[in-house]
């Protein structure tokens, strides 16, 4: 029947092979077979119940899929195999996880906080493209206290080596036994952002927590536990509302940002 028909690199998507678009390239190549015949052609729709798709040999499997929400502890590392062993977050994960799941994006291995882990290679690769920008909040205890013009700085966009940042959203929580207690919003999911554009002002950050992703909060989940999205939560992030998280008000990163050291000089040619 029509509504069962899926179209094949839809089907190739979701089932973790790769983006549409490379699935389409992979189409294209002739690496796949539907039902033993190779397809080459784009716009094949498959029954995902009936016929057997085939990658490079492999048969693919419809898959259910499933999203956790963990509330990641530092000192694991984001990633399914550690090179140095040392404990991953698929440590965390119990028998209850019948299939494999994949971290979306990284949390580095001192960062605590909100985690997403899925085997819907849709979603992940929707939620780690650049073009997506869900925004991501993050408690940030940053070392000594920070400088007004600094947090305007980040406010603005800093230069860091691959870059401007976009405008953060920036909030002083608190100024605590001489250090800085900081909410901040990025949209990015840049390596390291956060430690980098606190490291290009000269602070260094010494506790690092996200604590939203889009719409999802970590309330009721503890310190290295997870849950489950619903439907309807997946949903939503693959389709964002407007109220859900994924809008910036503010579009573009500011060209000419912070630098340090140019502030720097600029100040000593004032003075002199
Ligand atoms: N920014 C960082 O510096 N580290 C993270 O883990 C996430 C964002």
């Amino acid at each position: 029947m029509e509504e069962q028909m899926e179209r094949l690199q839809k089907y190739m998507a979701a089932a973790g092979v790769a983006s549409r678009r490379k699935c389409e390239e992979l189409i294209l190549e002739g690496k796949v077979k539907v039902n033993g015949q190779t397809v080459k052609e784009l716009g094949v729709k498959i029954d995902p119940k009936q016929d057997v798709v085939t990658v490079n040999g492999k048969v693919l499997r419809e898959e259910k899929h499933i999203t956790i929400l963990m509330n990641k502890p530092k000192e694991y590392i984001t990633t399914v195999k550690d090179q140095f062993d040392r404990p991953t977050v698929m440590d965390l994960l119990k028998e209850d996880v019948k299939v494999r799941v994949y971290p979306v994006g990284r949390l580095d291995y001192n960062t605590e906080g909100l985690l997403l882990l899925t085997n819907d290679g849709e979603l992940a690769n929707k939620l780690t493209h650049p073009s997506f920008e869900i925004e991501k909040v993050y408690d940030v205890l940053v070392k000594g206290i920070v400088k007004e013009e600094h947090i305007l700085a980040l406010r603005k966009g800093v230069l860091l080596e691959d870059g401007m940042t976009y405008p953060a959203k920036v909030k002083v929580i608190d100024n605590e036994k001489g250090n800085t207690k900081i909410e901040i919003t990025i949209h990015e999911g840049r390596n390291r952002q956060v430690r980098r554009m606190f490291a290009a002002l000269g602070y260094q950050v010494i506790k690092l927590k996200r604590i939203r992703y889009g719409f999802l909060t970590l309330k009721g989940v503890s310190k290295g536990s997870y849950r489950y999205l619903t439907d309807r939560e997946v949903k939503e992030l693959k389709h964002p509302s407007k109220d859900s998280g994924k809008k910036r008000d503010d579009a573009r990163p500011i060209q000419r940002g912070y630098r340090a050291k140019q502030t720097k000089r600029q100040k000593t040619s004032k003075e002199a």
